[in-house]
């Protein structure tokens, strides 16, 4: 029973995998693609935010389609689109048709971002939700890692590098697209397609003989009377306070600066006067801290719970923030400390916020609103990534690292205080005990 589980969740986390190759990948071609396809500073930051712009469609596409056509339909899908992103753009011999394969793309990732994470919440038993998703933000992380390792390897293979880079990407999206013929589809969206006995029988080996009929009933019980669901049920009394909380901690996730870090590394620590020939191994410190501390938050999401994580986790990142400041402020940026200070935020990071956001937005909804609510707060999550992405070059150059960095610093606490306040504990119950709390 755990195996089976663990199979479904790591073939759905594939998909995790593919969103942080995909979103990490460009940053090795820029070098190649700006002078092949003849483009100015802005027309190259046009390029690189192509992905967004598919993000936020795929988002849209997965809170509708997803409850239309199931989970793993869509997420079918999206292998597709992954495959024909990395052959199109791998292949693309205009601008044009390099933009409409990174677009491609981009709804690819935005589906598998919403419907990774929600899909492994519909099919883990509660004891294990936390783990379960978090997998898919260590598959996150590591498709990040591989993206950089690849790029790395393969920067010297000729003037087609920059095909083969974005080429990598066919293996692992055929590899989700057969895989997905292995699991099953959800059993909360088949129950809400009236198909009870399947729904049955996915339980029964998820969660056992004994337990299956007693889910198979709540999950009946709260799709009872409910017709096809619509964004604008959203804003109904009961479920604008859970909205709110999953659009303001996605919000968090990214204005707390983590993708500063994760896409400008290179550019801090030229910053601060320390050479750029050692990228390599900052690529591997940081996404090795970045792993290792997922998988911390791995073994503690589900004994402590995600708040408690994410108090710790905010407190710990607003600390190193607020060390990195005062080093720019008294001048004392050439040592090791910045590095100490920087892998120890991405620490915090990793063991909490990382993770556990992905884990509460597929938490906090009903399940015949899930997929149209974690697609409002994952929608957010992007804009926001796209704004600080854009926005911190500037900052870093117009107010200094010592004032960008004790901005960040004060938004963490400022998370740190939400989440105390606001955030509800979503460990250890069935998705439909924390239905029947939340409507309450
Ligand atoms: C975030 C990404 C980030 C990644 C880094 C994810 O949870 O949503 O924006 O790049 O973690 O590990």
């Amino acid at each position: 029973m755990k195996s089976y589980v663990i199979l479904i969740s790591v073939v759905a986390a594939l998909g995790g995998l593919l969103f942080g190759f995909d979103t990490a990948v460009i940053s090795g071609t820029i070098n190649f693609i700006q002078p092949y396809f003849g483009l100015s500073e802005v027309g190259l930051g046009w390029t690189v935010s192509s992905l967004l712009f598919g993000c936020i469609a795929g988002v849209f596409i997965a809170g509708k389609a997803g409850d239309h056509y199931g989970r793993k339909k869509v997420l079918m899908l999206a292998a597709l689109l992954f495959f024909i992103s990395a052959v199109g753009s791998a292949s693309a011999h205009s601008l044009y048709l390099f933009l409409i394969a990174r677009i491609l793309g981009g709804i690819a990732v935005g589906v598998a971002s919403i419907l990774s994470p929600m899909y492994i919440a519909e099919l883990a038993p509660a004891k294990y939700r936390g783990t379960l998703v978090s997998l898919n933000q260590l598959a996150i992380v590591m498709g990040i890692l591989v993206a950089f390792f690849s790029n790395y390897l393969l920067v010297g293979t000729g003037e087609n590098n920059w095909r083969w880079m974005l080429l990598v990407m066919a293996a692992p999206a055929v590899l989700l697209f057969f895989s997905l013929f292995l699991v099953p589809e959800s059993p909360r969206w088949l129950v809400a397609r009236n198909r009870n006995d399947e729904a049955l029988n996915v339980l029964i080996k998820t969660s056992g003989m004994e337990m299956a009929k007693s889910e198979l009933n709540e999950i009946q019980e709260t799709l009872k009377n409910q017709e096809e669901s619509t964004f604008t049920d959203l804003l109904a009394p009961k479920i604008r306070p859970l909205l709110f909380t999953g659009i303001i901690l996605a919000i968090f996730q990214q204005i707390t600066g983590i993708n500063t870090i994760m896409y400008y590394a290179p550019k801090i620590f030229a910053n601060v006067g320390q050479s750029n020939d050692s990228a390599l191994l900052q690529t591997i410190l940081i996404g090795g801290t970045n792993l290792v501390f997922t998988l911390v938050a791995m073994v503690l999401i589900d004994r402590f719970g995600r708040k408690l994580l994410i108090v710790v986790g905010s407190t710990g990142m607003m600390l190193m923030l607020a060390g990195l400041s005062a080093l720019y402020f008294t001048n004392h940026t050439s040592g090791v400390l910045v590095l100490v200070f920087i892998l120890g935020y991405i620490a915090f990071f990793a063991a909490s916020l990382g993770p556990a956001l992905w884990v509460v937005a597929a938490e906090l909804f009903p399940n015949r609103l899930r997929s149209k609510g974690m697609s409002i707060a994952i929608v957010s999550l992007w804009i926001a990534c796209t704004i600080v992405t854009i926005v911190f070059p500037i900052m870093l150059e117009k107010l200094s690292g010592g004032i960008t960095f004790l901005i960040f610093a004060l938004i963490c606490m400022a998370n740190l205080a939400y989440v105390l306040k606001y955030v509800p504990e979503t460990k250890g119950k069935t998705l439909e005990e924390l239905e029947k709390e939340f409507a309450k």
